[in-house]
Order: C-alpha cells, then sequence, then structure tokens
C-alpha cells in the first residue's frame, strides 16, 4: 500500500489533502463543527458520566487528530469539574489509511490553538511516521494515568475494523465517521465497511457523521441503526446521527418493534394529553395529522382537571418503572417548556412537590429511601418539618420527600396550547364532536389512486373517515371498543374537589401529597383562588358523576392524614367550589402502552415455546395489525409520562433513533401482555 499523505496548507495554516480535493477541516468553524458534530452529536459527555466503566469510540478517518483531542478535552473537563468521580476508561481507536507525519500533524494543529495543551499531550507520543515505509501497523498512545488510551490503526477503514476482535454484544459505543466526503472518497463508505460498523457496535451505539449522503443513511439502516438528519449550525447544515437499536441479531424477536414507511399521514383519536403531545410530536416530523374528538371541545375527558400534578413515580430502587418515570419527568419539562417558550403558555408552576410523611410506616419508608440514596437530590430529597414549612409556606407538622424539580400544571390549557402549537406548523386538522364507532380494515388495493394507501376506515357519528396510519389515544373512555379490547386496560375513577382558598392556606406554595393530594392555588382565571384536593380511586367504574360523597371522602382523606393543617385550614362543605369525576385508564404494571397493536392470535402461534422455557430465543419479529398503533394507559400519570411516550411512537412512524433503550422500549410495548401470558401459561 502507498500510503503516501498528499498534503498542502492553505494560507490560514489549514491542511488540505489534495488526494481527496478535501479539507481535514474548516478553517474558520472545524473546532466548532467537529465539537458540535462528534462530541455533542454523540453526547459524550453525558455518556461518559453514565458509562459503565469503559467507553469505546471508533472512528473512520484519524487525520490531524482533532476529533480525538475534542475527545480527551471532553473528558479532561468531566475530570475537572467532578474532581471524585472516576469516569472510567475510555478507549479511542481510529482507522488511518493516510497518517500525516509528525511534522504535518504538528503544522496542522497550529491552526488550532485553542488546543494547544493537548496537540502537545499527542504529539509526545505520536510517531515519526516514515510516509515511504509500510513498517507502523498501529500506534498506540495513553493519558491521564492510562484513563485514556488511544489506538490508531494504520490500514484501509474496513480491514482496519476487520482485525478488531469483538464479543457477540459488540464492543463501541460511539462512531465518529469521518472519511473525506462520500463525493471525493467512495471506496471508503463501502457496504463491507458498515458490515464491520454493525458486526462492532454494541446496543445502543451512537454514530454521527457530516455526510447526509441518502445511501450512507441507507447502509446504516441496514446494518441495524435509526437515523435521522439533524440541523446543525443554526439550521444552515445538515448531519446524520443515528443510533444502533433492535438489532435483530441480539434483540428477542417479539422485542422487534416493526418497521413502517414513514407515513404522510397519520390519524389520531383522541383529545387529551395523549392526542396532544402524539399531534405535537408527529407533526414536528413533518407529518400531516388528522384529529377525531368525540367531545365538542378537547380536554374533556380525564385531561380536563383543573390541576394536575407533574411528578415522577419513583420507588426506593431504581426499577424499571422508576427509570421509565425518571425519564419521562425530565422529559415533559422539557416538552412543556418547549412549548411555552415559542408562546404557547398555560397555568403552571415547578413549585416542587412534597411527599409527607403522614404516618409511621412512611417515615420508615422514607428514612429507607434516603439512605439507599438512588435518585440525585434534583429529583428527591429528605426534607425534615422544618424544612418542609420553609418550602410549603405554611405550618407542617411533617417533613417528608421533596421534589424540587416537580410543580403543576393547568391540563386542559396545557392540551389546547399543545395543540395550538402543533397546528402552528400548518400540519394539524383538528375534528371535535366525533365519535368513532368502529374501525374497519380496507384493502389496499380498492385505494390504489390515492398517493398514501388507506388502510383503516372510520366509522362515525359524522360519517366515515379514511385513514392511511390510525393512532388510538382514546383514554379510559375507549377499552371497550372492538379494536383494543384485547389489551388490559382497565378504568378508574376518579374524583377532584376544588376549594376556595382562605387566609390559612393561600400562601401554600408547593404541591402536598399525602395519601391524597393538596394544590396552590392557580394563577389561572377560571380556577384563581382554588385548591385542588383528591382524588377518589374507584376501580373498575366508568361514571363520570361527580358526588357530594366523593367530595367528603377528600376532606376526610385530607383530615385523616394532616389533621393538624386541616385543622387549621378549617374548610367546611361550604368552601367546595366544584368538583369533578374522570376516569383514568390503568395497566396492570402501571406502565402506559404506546406501539403497533399485537396480533395476539399470531403471538400465541408464533412464540408457543416461551410457555415451557420463558428465555427461548425466537428470532421472528412480533406480528401485529399493521398501521394500527396505541398510546394509552397513562393511570394517574399522564402529564409526566405522555411525552415520551409520544417520542416513541414518533420514533416508531418515522424510523429515527427512540430516546429509550430496548429494554424499556418492551417495557412500555403493547405485546408485553400477550408475552407475559403466554409464559405464564394463562393463554
Ligand atoms: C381524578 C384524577 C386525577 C389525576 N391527577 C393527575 C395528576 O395530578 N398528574 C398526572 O400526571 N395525571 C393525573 N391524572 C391522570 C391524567 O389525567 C391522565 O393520565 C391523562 O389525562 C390521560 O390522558 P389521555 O389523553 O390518555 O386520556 P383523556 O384525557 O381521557 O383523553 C381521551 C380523549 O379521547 C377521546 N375519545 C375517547 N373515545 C373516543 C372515541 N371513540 N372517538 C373519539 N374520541 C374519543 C375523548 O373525548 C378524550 O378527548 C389524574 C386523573 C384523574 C381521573
Ligand atoms: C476529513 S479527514 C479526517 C479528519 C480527522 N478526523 C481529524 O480529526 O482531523 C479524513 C481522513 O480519512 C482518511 N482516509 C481516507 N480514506 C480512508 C480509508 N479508506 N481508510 C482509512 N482512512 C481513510 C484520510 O487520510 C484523512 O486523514
Amino acid at each position: 500500500m502507498n500510503n503516501t499523505t498528499k498534503l498542502s496548507f492553505q494560507r490560514d495554516g489549514t491542511p488540505y489533502s489534495e488526494q481527496f480535493n478535501d479539507i481535514y477541516f474548516d478553517s474558520k468553524s472545524g473546532y466548532q463543527q467537529s465539537e458540535d458534530i462528534f462530541i455533542q452529536g454523540n453526547n459524550i459527555s453525558n455518556r461518559l458520566k453514565r458509562s459503565d466503566g469503559h467507553f469505546v469510540i471508533a472512528e473512520t478517518g484519524f487525520g490531524t487528530g482533532l476529533n480525538f483531542l475534542l475527545t480527551l478535552q471532553a473528558y479532561k473537563q468531566l475530570q475537572e469539574q467532578n474532581p471524585n468521580t472516576d469516569f472510567g476508561k475510555l478507549s479511542f481507536i481510529s482507522v488511518e489509511k493516510f497518517p500525516l507525519s509528525k511534522a504535518q500533524l504538528a503544522k496542522s494543529l497550529k491552526a488550532l490553538p485553542q488546543l494547544s495543551i493537548y496537540t502537545d499531550l499527542l504529539l509526545e507520543q505520536y510517531p515519526k511516521f516514515d510516509v515511504h515505509s509500510n513498517q507502523i501497523k498501529e500506534f498506540n498512545a495513553s493519558f491521564f494515568n492510562n484513563q485514556v488510551s488511544l489506538k490508531v490503526i494504520i490500514n484501509d477503514a474496513t480491514q482496519g475494523l476487520s482485525t478488531i476482535k469483538s464479543s457477540k454484544t459488540g464492543l463501541v459505543d460511539a462512531w465518529y465517521l469521518d472519511g473525506f466526503s462520500p463525493a471525493n472518497n467512495p471506496e471508503m463508505w463501502s457496504e463491507q465497511l458498515f458490515s464491520q460498523i454493525g458486526r462492532l457496535s454494541k446496543n445502543q451505539a451512537s454514530v454521527t457523521t457530516f455526510t447526509v449522503a441518502g445511501f450512507v443513511k441507507r447502509r446504516l439502516q441496514q446494518i441495524g441503526f435509526r437515523v435521522e438528519k439533524k440541523s446543525h449550525n443554526g439550521d444552515r447544515e445538515q448531519i446524520l446521527t443515528g443510533v444502533f437499536q433492535q438489532n435483530p441479531n441480539t434483540t428477542k424477536g417479539y422485542q422487534l418493534r416493526p418497521n413502517i414507511v414513514k407515513p404522510q399521514h397519520v390519524s389520531i383519536i383522541g383529545g387529551g394529553i395523549s392526542s396532544a403531545c402524539a399531534a405535537y410530536a408527529l407533526t414536528k416530523q413533518g407529518i400531516k395529522v388528522t384529529l377525531y374528538c368525540k367531545d365538542n371541545a378537547l380536554a374533556q375527558g380525564a385531561s380536563s382537571n383543573a390541576i394536575g400534578a407533574l411528578y415522577p413515580l419513583l420507588h426506593q430502587q431504581d426499577d424499571d418503572i422508576s427509570l421509565f418515570y425518571q425519564q419521562a419527568f425530565w422529559r415533559a419539562k422539557e416538552l412543556y417548556t418547549e412549548v411555552s417558550d415559542q408562546g404557547f403558555d398555560f397555568p403552571h408552576s415547578w413549585c416542587g412537590l412534597l411527599e409527607v410523611a403522614y404516618k409511621e410506616s412512611i417515615v420508615k419508608r422514607q428514612e429507607k429511601f434516603a439512605e439507599l440514596a438512588n435518585w440525585p437530590t434534583e429529583l428527591i430529597h429528605k426534607i425534615d418539618a422544618e424544612q418542609a414549612s420553609d418550602i410549603a409556606s405554611i405550618t407542617l407538622t411533617n417533613g417528608g420527600l421533596f421534589m424540587p424539580n416537580a410543580g403543576w400544571i393547568a391540563p386542559q390549557p396545557l392540551v389546547n396550547q399543545m395543540i395550538n402549537a402543533a397546528k402552528a406548523t400548518g400540519r394539524l386538522k383538528v375534528n371535535t364532536d366525533v365519535l368513532v364507532n368502529k374501525i374497519e380494515q380496507v384493502h389496499p388495493i380498492e385505494d390504489q389512486t390515492q398517493k398514501e394507501k388507506v388502510h383503516w376506515r372510520l366509522i362515525t357519528n359524522k360519517g366515515n373517515f379514511d385513514a392511511s396510519v390510525l393512532v388510538v389515544c382514546g383514554g379510559a373512555e375507549i377499552i371497550d371498543a372492538d379494536f383494543i379490547k384485547q389489551l388490559p386496560f382497565t378504568s378508574v375513577q376518579g374524583q377532584v374537589t376544588s376549594m376556595k382558598t382562605n387566609s390559612r392556606i393561600n400562601t401554600l406554595s408547593t404541591v402536598i401529597c399525602h395519601k391524597g393530594y393538596l394544590t396552590p392555588t392557580s394563577s389561572a382565571s377560571q380556577h384563581q383562588g382554588i385548591h385542588c384536593i383528591g382524588a377518589t380511586f374507584k376501580k373498575n367504574s366508568v361514571s363520570t358523576i361527580a358526588t357530594k360523597e366523593d367530595d367528603e371522602f377528600n376532606l376526610n382523606m385530607l383530615s385523616n392524614c394532616l389533621p393538624d393543617l386541616a385543622k387549621e385550614i378549617n374548610w367546611t362543605e361550604q368552601d367546595i367550589s366544584s368538583r369533578k369525576a374522570r376516569l383514568r385508564c390503568m395497566t396492570p404494571d402501571h406502565m402506559p402502552i404506546v406501539g403497533a397493536m399485537p396480533d395476539i392470535q399470531k403471538h400465541i402461534e408464533t412464540y408457543p415455546h416461551l410457555a415451557k422455557d420463558k428465555n427461548w430465543k425466537y428470532n421472528q419479529a412480533a406480528p401485529v395489525v399493521k398501521n394500527l398503533y396505541v398510546m394509552m394507559g397513562f393511570g394517574a400519570r399522564g402529564l409526566c409520562s405522555a411525552p415520551l411516550a409520544a417520542d416513541i411512537l414518533s420514533a416508531d412512524l418515522c424510523g429515527i433513533p427512540y430516546s429509550v433503550n430496548n429494554e424499556m422500549l418492551f417495557n412500555l410495548s403493547p405485546n408485553r401482555f400477550v408475552i407475559r401470558d403466554i409464559v405464564r401459561r394463562k393463554i
């Protein structure tokens, strides 16, 4: 191999490849571009923080080492910001066919004085390549007391990667694909290169590249990456990012989510927070959406409560449920802030939420909770009665667990504003007063002339409507519909009572949870001077008629749990302002359901052996009812969980990366109950 590097230097001192007619890095913004694309694009710093002790980055084209130096800098900055934390080992593997000589490297990196400390560290160990001989096959270097290691394999990218050993579960956590552009260097971006990338990738490995060439995107998809074009540099340029997910070689067949060609149009049944989040996410992805809601206005079901608390469900242990709700909570806050920042504001306050230790068993549980310290303090921490009183601005005789980032939202305005934000894309149409009674499968051949094939006909009180892809977000009121009733949803009625404020409670400045809850007064005009107390919990009830008895239940619950406070507030029946009963849509495991509707009979036929051996490896992908999706079962936490569920739905439909891992995806998948029932021999 002739690995002579034909290099010239531009006027600003940056290197230029005569061989590929391409730059190594942009003279003006090269540093920032590489930082954005590779370091930020792969979320390196945050992932190093969460790394299990060894993080591996692989790169095609070492060139001047700019990407490596930026990685070294990111690692160092992390160490400096967290001097007592061990971030584990970082291995950086790069493959370079035409290495720069030491002098060329030194001269090139002079153009990047910001990195001079790291450049010096690299130059100390960079070999003196004799560019006319092929003696050096690779070089290794190490940094920061061997915490970071560098291996540069001197070879063609594909051949170099093929020499790397890897276990079946892969080796690489993040890929920097940085050979010259495919137009200038088509040989490197070969199919074989992508096979090697697939072989070496761990589940959830990320990839970023500056090229958005269609064939690069397709090849990444073929080997199991879910990819997405992202704007970079203030919308001017696009880059490609991806995550290695749902790898058919390592994922159980029934956990594989179906691939679908990104639809141009999606129909949604619903009108609550679930539909609003789905409509917002899909329209942002460029999909046209039509919403069908049975009521004469949006948010008349469970999402119509005056006030809802936004907080995660957290157990002592970081179990599946808590991990989901933790992630969902941060995502919900991010999304609601994004919507509000666009000018679509709604009454809310991130005033924190206190889970009061109102009885001895809870005091003990909370002590254990604090002792285990499984969660960061910004999520939840223990406080005593004095601190609780300070935070709540009222006298409390008990301490508790405080979630400083939680708070309350007025769900009805939230839903309406999210819908307005989705409408602002010009892609959302809302049809209220449309009750979907039935859906019928349509044979696509019938409508061959249409741009997008029709798969569903919605039979409604206002006539029939066609749909290509249908998402059911109908909450508890739709669970008995034929097309959904095979899923194990149940309805639990809850009544909230709105109470007039008085001078003893109007200063309350955080949400209080006991067995029930008590909210601060809202700034929403229609609820000004009102506190919400609740809520009742009537299993399998489908009644939405609110009663005085349930108001009494709510008042008694407050008196029983927080007697001193209740006595101080001294609410009577006369202080009741209004009442509302609505239905929570529950699942057996308290996690929502999002994804394609499973074909249950075909599941039973496809995976029979799971009844004898739950670990039996089936490769066959889960059989589903095509083009029918479900996003329901938000129980008592829809405000927290709907945004993340909508991201998953949008990834299902658009082929983009999932923001959760395979395990969590299956924990949310509609077919999880079918698989559990087969394993438990219930069906
Ligand atoms: C008393 C109570 C208190 C709660 N408190 C909180 C809280 O503090 N924090 C929190 O996060 N969550 C809380 N929740 C839960 C939260 O309200 C729900 O999880 C959430 O509103 C569910 O949203 P959704 O969109 O799935 O369902 P919904 O809001 O019920 O929306 C379903 C929509 O589907 C439409 N629909 C149904 N069937 C059809 C059909 N056949 N055709 C056309 N349209 C149809 C309905 O009109 C409705 O618009 C509470 C719930 C209750 C009942
Ligand atoms: C744009 S430069 C890389 C920039 C580099 N990552 C940096 O930080 O400076 C592209 C690099 O890919 C290398 N290259 C080109 N074709 C290659 C191939 N087939 N295999 C391995 N490396 C290759 C080039 O020699 C060059 O160093």
